[in-house]
């Protein structure tokens, strides 16, 4: 599959970086600002990274050299898919798409929405597939899924901050304290996934009755840990 990436910033770097490393043998061309947007035309499928803000300017160029049956699939937060429509020829394929970084580590989670031809999305798919996992969802739950997923690493990252300086005062180094607490969380990840159990469940078992993992518990309670992320979340959802 040939594959151009129009917007070499952050999340398009990130999917490049991740193509290169599942699958070699896919040709795949990033192309930046400056760089000439009809080269697109080598791509049966054309990957938009850039803001919402910078797509009608990106897309004009771009619209011309989109053949029928080539697929454009956009990363863009809030930009909908009969907007993405409005700006491209009949019978070029559509999807939205919505990734995270860890796209590059191939442990990404892409949520997908698509109304046109099926086999737009199953190509969206092939794509994705390699670099974690998907999931296809109704539009309307697009700027959920950004929410969730798409800004979902930053709150991972603050915890995982937070925690790796409560090891440095317990007398960690920080390469120590970053390994612990990136491994476990990484533990805690794949167990539910791996698990039919739900959450709680899971939590339950780790917490021996009037033992250590209840104090850290209470403590994260009182912090109304729960509400906060939830409000976070629904704020990041509503922007
Ligand atoms: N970062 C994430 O974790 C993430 C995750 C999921 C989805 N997204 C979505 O992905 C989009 C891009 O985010 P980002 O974080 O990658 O932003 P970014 O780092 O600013 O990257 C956007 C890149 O696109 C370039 N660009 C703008 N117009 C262009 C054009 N006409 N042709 C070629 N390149 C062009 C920009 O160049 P200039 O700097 O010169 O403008 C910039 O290098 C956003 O809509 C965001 O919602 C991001």
């Amino acid at each position: 599959m040939n594959i151009v990436i129009v917007g070499n910033g952050r999340i398009g770097r990130a999917i490049a970086g991740g193509i290169r490393r599942a699958r070699p043998s896919w040709p795949v061309r990033t192309l930046g600002r400056g760089d000439d947007p009809t080269a697109a035309r080598e791509g049966d499928v054309v990957l938009l990274c850039i803001k919402p803000q910078q797509i009608s300017a990106a897309l004009e160029p771009l619209a011309a050299t989109l053949k029928p049956g080539n697929v454009l699939i956009s990363v863009a937060a809030r930009t909908t898919l009969a907007e993405l429509r409005a700006l491209l020829p009949a019978r070029v394929g559509v999807v939205r798409a919505m990734p995270n970084l860890p796209v590059s580590e191939l442990v990404g989670m892409t949520a997908f929405a698509c109304e046109s031809d099926p086999k737009d999305l199953e190509r969206a798919e092939e794509i994705f597939s390699l670099l974690g996992r998907t999931l296809r969802v109704e539009e309307r739950l697009m700027d959920a899924a950004t929410a969730m997923n798409g800004c979902g690493p930053a709150y991972a990252y603050v915890i995982v901050e937070a925690w790796i300086d409560a090891g440095i005062k317990l007398g960690f180094s920080y390469e120590t304290s970053r390994t612990l607490v990136a491994q476990t969380l990484l533990g805690a990840a794949a167990s539910v996934l791996a698990s039919e159990e739900h959450p709680a469940a899971l939590k339950t078992a780790v917490t021996t009755p009037a033992g250590c993992t209840i104090e850290g518990l209470m403590q994260l309670e009182d912090g109304r840990i729960r509400s906060t992320i939830v409000r976070a979340v629904i704020a990041a959802a509503e922007a």
